[in-house]
């Protein structure tokens, strides 16, 4: 099978999707990689280096090609799909990347339109079998970390306890919100420097993973057990439990001299849990770091990859975090790819000489909640849901949407984790 990997055009993207040894065991398995001309440059990676790994370097266009897989860290934009490179995206093609379609369905739909097969790499579901797959837990864990450091730069105070002959120095106060993959780093992270860390997640499972990583857990009695959903995923809050949430984790946040957020809900705005309130009862130099600003962010006055000094506190929302560890991120998401790629390829024939080709399998949950465009239309069901799209014809079966279940719409929209639930048998939530 011929698997291209096109240099990223995003000015701030410096992942690759597939690493020199991503390349090898790809090209083990009876591929052919075509690799574009400086795609690895900004992770550090040589055009030497994937050569050696048994990867063709050749320019951008040769590289798309006009047939094969395609990987990418993040897809095209819509604007990009009349440019020369992308305009030779077709039905011959797999395009496997993050497209955040239940976020940005119009693209979904523009890429679907191309006729290529699109894959989109966030809406692997969250079972023990896919792990090895999940690129946003890889993402998160870089970003939960270099969150870390940024607040750790920015803030005038180191981090830990110190006994000098100059005196003793208190350790900084961080306040982590939100305790998935992200946050549950980012603690680990603070603790590492010598922080002391509390955290806050709306779920109670989290309060036992938050002690485990060495913070103080934060649990608020809002007077409500409906914080998740079946398969163990936050919910959306009503308006009042979201104001109660808010005046419980007011004193938290004013005495913390640095809070990271982290919370979010699959495919729907983020929660706000840090209002302009809130805010100015922190001391003036605290710093907050809101990695949910992609969409919304967790503080009311987070400015999406922009600076904001309120009253001296400073508010960051950087989008970035895992292009800024551009190595390690692609080191993380390329292993990702190749456990993907090798889930949907079976080999042809008797297995001896066959030639590797992708297999759709939409009886098998990771195909099914993935594939998001084929043969010219949307076939995922959430996303076709976001579009005010009607079921495809002869729907292919697909045990999930990625959409997570609100407080107000519970029946509107088709129940993600109750039936990940029903149909992994074995498969656990990590
Ligand atoms: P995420 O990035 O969607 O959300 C981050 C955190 O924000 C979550 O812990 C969520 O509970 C929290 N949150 C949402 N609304 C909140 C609110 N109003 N107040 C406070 N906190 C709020 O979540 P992530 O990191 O992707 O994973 C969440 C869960 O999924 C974790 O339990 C994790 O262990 C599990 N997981 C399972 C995997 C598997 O089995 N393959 C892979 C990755 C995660």
């Amino acid at each position: 099978m011929r698997i291209g990997i096109p240099r990223q055009s995003q000015s701030r993207e410096r992942r690759v999707a597939l690493t020199p040894a991503g390349v090898t065991k790809l090209v083990g398995d009876g591929h052919d990689v075509f690799v574009e001309v400086g795609a690895g440059l900004r992770a550090g990676i040589d055009d030497a280096d994937y050569r050696d790994a048994g990867a063709t370097v050749d320019q951008r266009v040769a590289v798309i090609g006009s047939g094969g897989v395609i990987v990418q860290t993040v897809g095209p934009a819509i604007d990009e799909l009349n440019q020369p490179d992308w305009s030779r995206l077709g039905p011959d093609h797999t395009l496997i990347a993050v497209h955040d379609p239940l976020w940005d369905p119009g693209r979904a739909e523009a890429l679907a339109g191309t006729g290529a097969t699109i894959v989109s790499l966030d809406l692997i579901p969250r079972i023990t079998r896919a792990q090895s797959m999940d690129v946003l837990s890889s993402m998160a864990t870089v970003a939960g970390y270099q969150a870390v450091l940024m607040a750790a730069m920015r803030s005038p105070r180191m981090f830990p306890m110190m006994m000098t002959a100059g005196g003793t120095v208190p350790p900084a106060r961080a306040v982590v919100l939100g305790a998935g993959v992200a946050g549950l780093q980012a603690i680990a992270t603070a603790r590492r420097l010598g922080a002391v860390v509390e955290a806050y997640d709306i779920r109670p499972a989290a309060m036992e993973q938050i002690a485990s990583v060495g913070a103080r857990p934060i649990e608020l009695d809002l007077g409500s057990d409906d914080a998740e959903d079946s398969g163990g995923y936050a919910k959306v809050q009503s308006d009042d439990m979201k104001r109660r949430q808010n005046q419980a984790l007011l004193p938290y946040v004013a005495d913390a001299d640095v809070v990271i957020s982290t919370a979010a809900i699959p495919g729907v705005a983020s929660p706000e849990l840090i209002t302009t309130d809130m805010v100015e009862a922190m001391r003036p130099s605290s710093v907050i770091i809101d990695l949910a600003a992609e969409r919304g962010g967790n503080c009311r006055l987070t400015d999406a990859d922009g600076e904001v000094n309120h009253r001296g506190v400073l508010i960051l929302g950087p989008t970035d975090l895992p292009s800024r560890a551009a190595a390690t991120s692609s080191l993380l998401f390329s292993n990702n790819v190749v456990t993907f790629i090798r889930h949907l390829v079976a080999t042809g024939g008797d297995g001896d000489g066959g030639s590797p080709e992708l297999v759709w399998d939409f009886d098998d949950e990771i195909t099914a909640d993935t594939v998001v465009g084929r043969d010219g239309e949307v076939v995922h069901a959430g996303v076709r849901a976001k579009l005010g799209l009607g079921p495809v014809a002869a729907e292919r079966p697909s045990s999930s949407t990625g959409e997570a279940e609100t407080d107000d719409d519970a029946d509107s929209e088709p129940d993600t984790d109750a039936e990940i639930d029903d149909d992994t048998e074995g498969d656990e939530e990590e």
